[in-house]
């Protein structure tokens, strides 16, 4: 989470291209779509940002932080894009979660910037950059030749996208199963940059993975922002063969998220395979159950709680209890034997008082994850808790964010020396 990074390739004048990625997994296999389509288009990839024709920053809303580190990055490229010379000037685009939130407004703030494209229209962007191109063919003095902006329709993208065959990994490739995300957590971007939740159908996912092995990828991940919501509105009649085949038992129904799981164990020349993030309040005991079955999934599950707070939990609308996660988690440890479980945790959520805290940090001692992801609450554009005051000062976020991530490290290197023995 946060780090940038750049792809690698190889280079060729006039037509290269570099793009920096922030954020999430999301983010990472958008751009590698972006990439295949781009490659398609006979683009070459650089990692040297400063020697490209087009740079694209593909960028994450989630935190505040994470969206300065973006603006500062734009910063750079200022001076070469202002120069007054005849060094070619680089066509910079800011794509990925940043770019639906700010829409327009990037020009204002960066009028540096040439194109604006949101989550769910990536697959605009090897036209856009063409027209552009051509644009400054005819205006070659130009400081701003076309800047153009596609806002996001909301709408699932289209299934080629994801079968240009371009990975970045060797062996491992993310695979998307659904986009967006419709639970409103009250603190969370997500569903107002990457859109309501749309699932892919689940033959083209299957599709998607055999197509990657045949590539020489024996992992996979597969993604979305709440992967055990999803659905795919194909009965098993019209999966035909695959159904049998594919091991699905649920066949008046459309296929759940355990149906795909069982179906994705069952792919020729898969080694392993797992899937990220799952939500508390859809995890089941089944889902427990087909991982300990399922032999080709691995035994990690990510389960976000946020809060050990009832009352904070209702406030941030997770639709869960602390008693609820702590059962979950019991059983997960039960049924999953040896089952790696990490979480997410946010701290300073308005309104968090120190017995909030309190319990949120006797939740991580009683649970012992064996990692965790901590976060001061940063309050974001669109979102219901936006409309809360922010009332834990940064001081006492740092505070509680020091210390819970000592108590994590406490616990995962004793467990860490526990496995050793
Ligand atoms: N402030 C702080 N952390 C946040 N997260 C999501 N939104 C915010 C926010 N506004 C954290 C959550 C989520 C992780 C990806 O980022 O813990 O699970
Ligand atoms: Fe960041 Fe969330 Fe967008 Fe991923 S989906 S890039 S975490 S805002």
């Amino acid at each position: 989470m946060g780090r940038s990074r750049e792809l690698s390739s190889c280079d060729e004048k006039g037509r290269r291209i570099a793009i920096i990625t922030y954020g999430c997994q999301m983010n990472v296999r958008d751009s590698e779509v972006i990439c295949g389509l781009l490659k398609k288009d006979n683009w070459q990839l650089t990692t040297k940002p400063e020697e490209a024709d087009v740079v694209i920053l593909n960028t994450c809303s989630v935190r505040q932080h994470a969206e300065d580190k973006v603006w500062s990055e734009i910063g750079k490229f200022k001076t070469r894009k202002l120069a007054n010379s005849q060094t070619p000037k680089p066509i910079i685009g800011l794509v990925g979660c940043m770019a639906q939130n700010y829409r327009e407004d990037v020009f204002k703030r960066a009028p540096e910037v040439d194109f604006v494209v949101g989550p769910s229209d990536i697959a605009k962007i090897p036209k856009i950059i063409q027209r552009i191109m051509n644009s400054k063919l005819q205006t070659p003095n130009s400081k701003l030749f076309e800047s153009k902006i596609w806002e996001t329709d909301g709408g699932l993208r289209p299934d080629e996208i994801y079968h240009t065959g371009f990975y970045l990994g060797g062996k491992h490739a993310y695979v998307v199963i659904s986009e967006g995300c419709s639970n409103f957590c009250s603190y969370c971007v997500v569903p107002y940059v990457r859109g309501n939740l749309r699932n892919r159908d689940c033959r083209d996912i299957l599709r998607e993975i055999e197509e990657a092995i045949d590539k020489g990828i024996n992992e996979i991940t597969l993604l979305g922002q709440n992967v055990n919501e999803y659905e795919s509105g194909v009965r098993s009649r019209e999966l035909g063969v695959r159904s049998q085949e594919l091991g699905v038992r649920s066949s008046e129904f459309g296929v759940s998220f355990i149906d795909l799981l069982r179906m994705v164990n069952q792919i020729k020349g898969l080694k392993a395979f797992s899937f990220i993030t799952s939500h508390p309040k859809d995890t089941t005991l089944d889902l427990f159950k087909a991982m300990a079955d399922l032999e080709k999934l691995k035994k990690y599950l990510h389960l976000p709680v946020q809060s050990g707070s009832d009352r904070i939990l209702k406030l941030m609308n997770r639709g869960y209890t602390k008693e609820f996660y702590l059962d979950l988690a019991k059983n997960y440890r039960k049924i999953v034997r040896d089952g790696v479980l990490t979480t997410d945790i946010i701290v300073g959520f308005p309104g968090e008082t120190e017995k909030d805290f309190q319990e949120t940090y006797d939740l991580v001692k009683d649970i012992k994850f064996d990692a965790g992801y901590f976060f001061k609450y940063s309050p974001r554009p669109h979102t219901l808790a936006a409309q809360f005051r922010d009332d834990v000062p940064r001081e006492e976020k740092e505070r509680r964010h020091s210390l819970i991530l000592k108590l994590q490290k406490e616990i995962s290197s004793r467990s860490k020396g526990k496995s050793k023995k």
